[in-house]
């Protein structure tokens, strides 16, 4: 007689963070395409100069530049404050040095990866890296924003901005890093969706489908 194998689903990802999630894929690859125009306008605008093709991509880099800030502060507060503790239970694996030799070995066809939380060390410290990068991304485009904009909201920052222009020993290197940083999202990018479409295969487990519906699944014993 065949036995069909069962599995229970546990929900992971609140909509929440699967909507936050989803904002901020689409914001990072809009600000990736509209900043490298931004670096270097190729098209010319024909015959008049009121076409404005930088103003316009500047002003969708804002847009979107916004929404990535406002995402980074809600995701931030939900890490420590959410309901799910899912996330924040992740942080023991990272200070388990047998969690990182078992996921170090789990990648390499060795056993299974068996966390606390819902993410592996490797994974966790890689998503603290990115959030980091994004928190400078905000600060330093916030930066340029307030020397573009000298009204509202840029002349509320604009003391603070100064100083952190200070800080950075001018604008031209605000503007340097913000480019340079750029490189660290494509590169996530790219390993971000190798790996997620890696481990679910490897793992039989939901990746890909989880931050979308928000549920894994799990065999029943
Ligand atoms: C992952 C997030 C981001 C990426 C990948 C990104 C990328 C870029 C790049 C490549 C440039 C051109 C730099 C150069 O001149 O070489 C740029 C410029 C700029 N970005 Fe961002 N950016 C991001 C987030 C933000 C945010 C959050 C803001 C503001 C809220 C912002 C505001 C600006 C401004 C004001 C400029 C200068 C525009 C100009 O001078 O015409 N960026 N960005």
């Amino acid at each position: 007689m065949t036995q069909i194998a069962t599995h229970h689903r546990q929900l992971i990802f609140s909509p929440a963070i699967r909507i936050f999630h989803w904002l901020r894929a689409l914001a990072i690859v809009v600000l990736i395409v509209t900043g490298f125009y931004l670096s270097w306008p190729f098209l010319v605008a024909p015959e008049s100069s009121d076409v404005l093709v930088q103003g316009w991509i500047r002003f969708v880099h804002l847009i979107f530049g916004f929404v990535l800030t406002a995402v980074t502060i809600a995701r931030c507060y939900l890490f420590f404050f959410g309901k799910s503790k899912i996330e924040r239970n992740s942080l023991k694996d990272v200070f388990s040095l047998q969690s990182w030799i078992t996921q170090i070995k789990s990648y390499i066809w060795m056993g299974h990866l068996h966390k606390v939380g819902v993410y592996g060390p490797l994974q966790y410290v890689t998503y603290v890296g990115i959030s980091a990068a994004a928190v400078f991304m905000c600060i330093t485009g916030l930066v340029l924003y307030a020397n573009v904009y000298h009204e509202g909201l840029g002349g509320a920052i604009w003391e603070v901005s100064a100083w952190f222009t200070a800080l950075m020993g001018g604008l031209a290197q605000v503007r340097t890093w913000h480019h340079i940083v750029t490189w660290a999202f494509i590169i996530f990018m790219v390993i971000h969706v190798y790996m997620a479409i890696w481990s679910g295969i490897r793992f039989k487990h939901n990746s890909v489908d989880s931050i979308v519906s928000g549920y894994d699944y799990h065999k029943d014993h």
